[in-house]
């Protein structure tokens, strides 16, 4: 599946990767290291700094950040198009890590024919929608599409991570979606996860996807290299979504998919009713990439 290949950018080769873990796994784990809830990796903030190196890179060798609506239905749970579709005037929809922000513009003004965004953008008058990335990857289209529009009908906000942004700066939202952006990047998966929630609308939900991560209903291959894993306070294996659905106020709906080329998790978290409580997860590895490797470690 093309759109996922693209996301391969950061790992040449398995073995790259393989022998970049085993020298941060000697580092952090040799004799007398041991797992704590802190970040035991020496040398994270090197990480972090090519990280931010990959966010700035443009042209070739730069992430995949120009899906349209097509690809966001693609790649999003079963119910997301319907959604979306509809959404009326006076609802809002919040795209994190929207890159160029082509979703938002397709929806629109459909660019394809293709049926899953024609039903994604059914509606006749249009939600607000709000575009954050967190370096400004507007194009002319966007700056056209925006002037055009008017009254703040469609917003692009970059220069910060969605966890700097208050509730009352951003509102709340009926969907708020995620495709490769900060659920796949964040470095504070817990907190990030209880932005999103703040933000939503009771009864609204959050679309995401997540790459290369143990599926819920175990149907990855072994062998699998995983890019996003957790891990329980005795270091054994969580699987996201088991985690996700310890969330209090929320339904979660997973979906897998094992045809692609990395085990992927389709998500939907609705929030339910407000008094959400998201167990912590914790930092403990990270490798740069688009996307990076990261390891969490759950709070007993
Ligand atoms: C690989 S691009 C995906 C862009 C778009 N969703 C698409 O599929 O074409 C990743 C995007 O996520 C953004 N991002 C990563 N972490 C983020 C965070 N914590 N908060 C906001 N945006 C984030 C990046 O700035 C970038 O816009």
């Amino acid at each position: 599946m093309s759109s996922i290949k693209c996301l391969a950018n950061g790992w040449n080769t398995a073995a790259a990767r393989l022998a970049g873990l085993i020298v941060i796994a000697l580092q952090a784990f040799g004799p007398g290291a041991g797992w704590t809830q802190e970040p035991v990796q020496p040398q994270i903030d090197e990480q972090f700094a090519k990280q931010e190196k990959i966010y700035r890179k443009r042209g070739s060798g730069s992430y995949t950040a120009n899906r349209g609506l097509s690809a966001y239905a693609e790649v999003l749970p079963a119910g997301f198009c319907d959604a979306l579709g509809s959404l009326g005037g006076s609802d809002r929809w919040l795209d994190i890590g929207a890159g160029e922000g082509r979703a938002i513009l397709d929806y629109y003004e459909p660019q394809d024919s293709a049926a899953p965004a024609e039903k994604c953008a059914r509606s006749k008058t249009k939600a607000r929608a709000v575009a954050i990335s967190i370096e400004d990857r507007r194009t002319d289209q966007w700056k056209e599409q925006a002037a055009r529009l008017g009254d703040d009908r469609i917003r692009y906000l970059s220069g910060k991570r969605l966890r700097e942004y208050s509730v009352e700066e951003l509102g709340l939202f009926h969907i708020i979606t995620d495709v490769y952006g900060g659920f796949t990047y964040t470095v504070n998966l817990s907190r990030f996860v209880e932005q999103v929630l703040s933000l939503l609308e009771i009864g609204g939900a959050f679309y995401t996807v997540l790459p290369a991560v143990r599926l819920e209903d175990g149907t990855d291959k072994l062998g699998t290299w995983y890019k996003t894993e957790l891990v329980d306070a005795a270091s054994r294996q969580v699987k996201v979504c088991s985690w996700l659905k310890q969330i209090s106020s929320t339904e979660v709906t997973c979906e897998s998919k094992i045809g692609w080329d990395e085990p992927t998790q389709l998500i939907k978290i609705r929030k339910v009713s407000s008094g959400v409580s998201v167990p912590r997860a914790n930092l403990v590895e990270y490798l740069a990439g688009a996307p990076p490797n990261r390891r969490f470690q759950l709070e007993r």
